[in-house]
């Protein structure tokens, strides 16, 4: 299981505090119809059908069927050629909704399969990974952003902040090699979108457009937030992005779910007892539990006084102290729909960074999540 169904193999579950154990129970059920293959009918050769005495009457009887057999084959594949009217080449393959749908459910099926990583799910790893491949952008210069998926190579893969992204990238291998007809930066923002879905959050719209892009587009390392940091580092960042305090909050709903892996950020442990599931956890946590310095040789970071399981980065404090950020923590945590109302419009926009589409916003699409009725 993918989600929230699976125990929390941490033990963080088992002392969470009854207001934050996991609300949410759904099953993850996964309405991904089995590809049934028919047989193909099996050509009889049977060693007794060639012929057995030479008779050449036989023989040209023979070919003349197939030659017409042959024909009557070509007319059926081929009326339009006998008809008169005008032939045209078959173009490339456009695909449809239809077959973004089936990328979905490959990723959602495979979620469902690899639930040996981490907490359960490769969910969480998978909307960093699209994050982090939105959030590079620039509305001064109109560079970086989801279009691209430049963190394919080797300057911006190694970036500190992307470290331990591999991992969501080697996921997706094989479902690209099985749609090569889609680009690695459509999959990535698809994959994080189907992440954020199969992990019981909102719906998010998306929109095909994205082209893969070489070395030469690689963003300069420091575009992504640093952690350490207090509130003037998070508006210049996420300014930069043309977001503000209010979509910065809302994005920063996010950690709810994952964790910090000490060999990636330095950082450790999940921000919610429920890490595979996303809630409004985060904001409740926050306001409603005591925040103290972590006592431990590692970097500078908050740690639950009640279970000392939990985590808190310094960024996520800066929520709670800048007055300005604290009201939009303070009306999420209370309003778990308002919450995912304005995580899926800031989510949809960080997704669409930096891509020059040439369609408009109202062929966006919704996927359907393995949670909607059939
Ligand atoms: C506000 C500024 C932010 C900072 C400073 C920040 C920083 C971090 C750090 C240090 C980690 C731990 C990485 C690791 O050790 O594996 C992390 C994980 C994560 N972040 Fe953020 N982040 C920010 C905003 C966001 C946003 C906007 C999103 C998505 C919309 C997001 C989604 C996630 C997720 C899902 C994880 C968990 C990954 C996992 O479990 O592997 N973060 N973030």
């Amino acid at each position: 299981m993918a989600s929230a169904a699976r125990p929390f193999t941490r033990g963080a579950l088992r002392l969470a505090p009854a207001n934050f154990r996991a609300t949410a129970t759904r099953n993850a059920r996964f309405a991904v119809p089995r590809q049934t293959f028919p047989r193909q009918s099996r050509r009889g050769y049977a060693d007794n059908a060639a012929p057995k005495s030479g008779s050449s009457g036989l023989l040209w009887g023979i070919g003349l069927a197939a030659l017409g057999g042959g024909g009557f084959y070509y007319y059926s594949q081929n009326p339009d050629l006998f008809s008169g009217k005008e032939v045209k080449p078959k173009g490339p393959f456009t695909p449809k909704f239809e077959d973004y749908q089936q990328v979905y459910n490959t990723v959602a099926k495979a979620l469902e399969e690899h639930d040996e990583y981490d907490d359960g799910s490769y969910g969480p790893v998978l909307l960093r990974l699209a994050w982090h491949a939105s959030g590079t952008y620039d509305k001064e210069t109109g560079t970086g952003g989801s279009n691209g998926a430049t963190m394919r190579f080797t300057p911006e893969g190694d970036h500190g902040a992307n470290a331990g992204l591999k991992a969501a990238r080697d996921f997706l291998d094989p479902i690209k090699e099985k749609f090569p007809w889609i680009s690695y930066s459509d999959l990535w923002i698809l994959s994080g979108i189907c992440a954020i879905q199969e992990m019981q959050g909102p719906h998010i719209p998306f929109r095909p457009g994205r082209t893969d892009r070489d070395v030469s587009f690689c963003t300069p390392d420091g575009r992504l937030p640093d952690a350490s940091q207090e509130q003037k580092h998070l508006r210049t960042i996420f300014g930069r992005m043309g977001f503000n305090d209010q979509e910065i909050v809302a994005l920063s709903g996010a950690h709810a779910l994952g964790r910090c892996h000490t060999d990636r950020s330095g950082y450790d442990g999940p921000w919610t007892f429920s890490p595979t599931t996303l809630t409004n956890d985060y904001y409740k946590l926050l306001i409603e539990e005591k925040w103290a310095w972590k006592k431990w040789s590692g970097p500078k970071q908050f740690e639950d006084v009640t279970t000392k399981s939990l985590m808190m980065l310094p960024t996520d404090m800066v929520l709670i102290k800048d007055k300005s950020f604290r009201q939009y923590v303070e009306k999420y945590a209370k309003d778990n729909d308002a919450f995912f109302k304005d995580f899926a419009d800031v989510v949809t926009r960080l997704f669409e960074l930096g891509v020059p589409f040439t369609t408009g916003e109202d062929a966006r699409w919704t996927f359907k999540s393995s949670f909607d009725e059939a």
